[in-house]
């Protein structure tokens, strides 16, 4: 139950580039084969900005997922699902929402940031200020405790924390709860009920964080408590009540900033990108017509590797031999930029072929992709039922 499981969502936005794929799909693979993993198309995340046009984000969604799996995303691995499909995520969202302080969402600092970002929209919207609580409904509802997300979003899973600690001491606290968990702590029996009290209160009176690691340790290893005294235990540690709602922690991924083919960051909205899948032809031609360090206007003038955007892109795809090549070549006027590039050029391609191939297989037999989504969202929605079944009993909401 505390083992770790980790989730990460993408907006839906069409056919991915190759930023998409080193920046965040090598990690994701990489992933699934460390821990349980969920991976999520965050469709109603796409309607807090393009609710004035939501048609088109189906196809982006189905389009986004044959990438992911044509990059190797491997559903035999993950669980992959359409966040819209497991309504489960709108009923935390809602729940959440009634104790969420305002302020808390005007504090997340995309709130501001986008809305100056994209002025062109009206992002005064209900929806458009919630959009933080609906992503900690989704991570929430998954008891994930690893969130792989990019910096920029580290403040909404800091906003996840606190949202998950508040519903626990609000909720978590059932009518005798101190007696129940003194009665848990009995069944720890003698010697570990005394070395808990012992860490317990090390803990809450003297911040020993050594203590808690330790309690919950021992905790960890007991076999002969229920689940709801083994819960109430970890929570009781930290004075709080049943821990209903697991913390999560932002995985950070080692910012592996793809260059796009300007020298920016590979991006959309720079047009600097190359999808996966752009056919050959188009990324020769991309990569040729790429701007050079402007010192070498003729084939004779030397250059500077350091003043070229080619350059970050040997630093992504060659290796030292080719790097030194490209540094004495360029600065000694020893080889033109169109040889320069031929390296990039047949690295990139080689890198896509083994991934439109799959792609194209998957684009002609839609049942296959239907179905991997099919499978994920049942697989996601009894995890959500299970944490909704908890949700709805500590609010006083079961009608049972
Ligand atoms: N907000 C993320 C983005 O825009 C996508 C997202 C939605 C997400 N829900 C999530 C990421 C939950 C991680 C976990 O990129
Ligand atoms: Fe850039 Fe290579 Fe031309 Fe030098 S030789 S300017 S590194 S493309």
């Amino acid at each position: 139950m505390y083992a770790d499981r980790v989730l990460s969502g993408m907006r839906p936005t069409g056919s991915l580039h190759l930023g998409h794929y080193h920046g965040v799909l090598k990690n994701w693979i990489k992933l699934q084969h460390e821990y349980e993993c969920l991976f999520f198309v965050a469709d109603w995340h796409a309607l807090t900005t393009h609710y004035d046009n939501p048609r088109g984000i189906e196809e982006a969604t189905w389009q986004m997922v044959i990438d992911w799996l044509a990059a190797g995303v491997d559903p035999a691995k993950a669980t992959l699902f359409i966040q819209s499909q497991v309504i489960e995520h709108a009923e935390l969202h809602l729940l959440l929402s009634m104790m969420t302080p305002l302020g808390w969402l005007e504090r997340v600092p995309t709130y501001k940031d986008q809305q100056e970002k994209l002025s062109e929209k009206d992002l005064s919207t209900y929806g458009f200020l919630g959009y933080p609580l609906l992503q900690s409904a989704d991570i929430l509802i998954y008891r994930a405790n690893q969130v792989p997300v990019g910096e920029d979003q580290v403040p909404h899973i800091e906003f996840s924390r606190e949202i998950a600690r508040r519903f626990n001491h609000l909720y978590g606290k059932e009518a005798g709860y101190e007696e129940k968990a003194e009665a848990a702590v009995k069944k720890l029996g003698g010697k570990k009920a005394k070395l808990y009290n012992e860490l317990r209160t090390r803990y809450q009176q003297a911040g020993d964080e050594g203590a808690l690691e330790s309690a919950k340790a021992l905790l960890g290893e007991t076999q002969n408590l229920s689940l709801g005294d083994k819960e109430r235990l970890y929570g009781y540690l930290e004075g709080g009540g049943k821990m209903i709602l697991t913390e999560p922690e932002a995985l950070l991924t080692v910012a592996s900033k793809m260059p796009g083919l300007d020298g920016q960051k590979m991006s959309k909205s720079y047009h600097n990108t190359i999808s996966l899948r752009e056919d050959p032809e188009a990324v020769t031609k991309k990569i040729r017509t790429m701007p050079t360090d402007p010192a070498r206007g003729r084939r004779t003038d030397p250059g500077e590797p350091d003043r070229c955007p080619v350059w970050p892109l040997h630093e992504v795809y060659s290796g030292d031999d080719v790097k030194a090549w490209v540094r004495q070549g360029c600065t000694t006027a020893g080889i033109g930029c169109i040889e320069c590039k031929q390296p990039v050029i047949d690295a990139v391609l080689k890198e896509l072929a083994p991934i439109q191939e799959r792609a194209r297989a998957l684009t002609e037999d839609p049942d296959t992709v239907k179905n991997v989504i099919a499978d994920g969202c049942e697989k996601a929605r009894d995890l959500a039922r299970e944490t909704m079944r908890d949700v709805r009993e500590a609010m006083g909401l079961n009608y049972g």
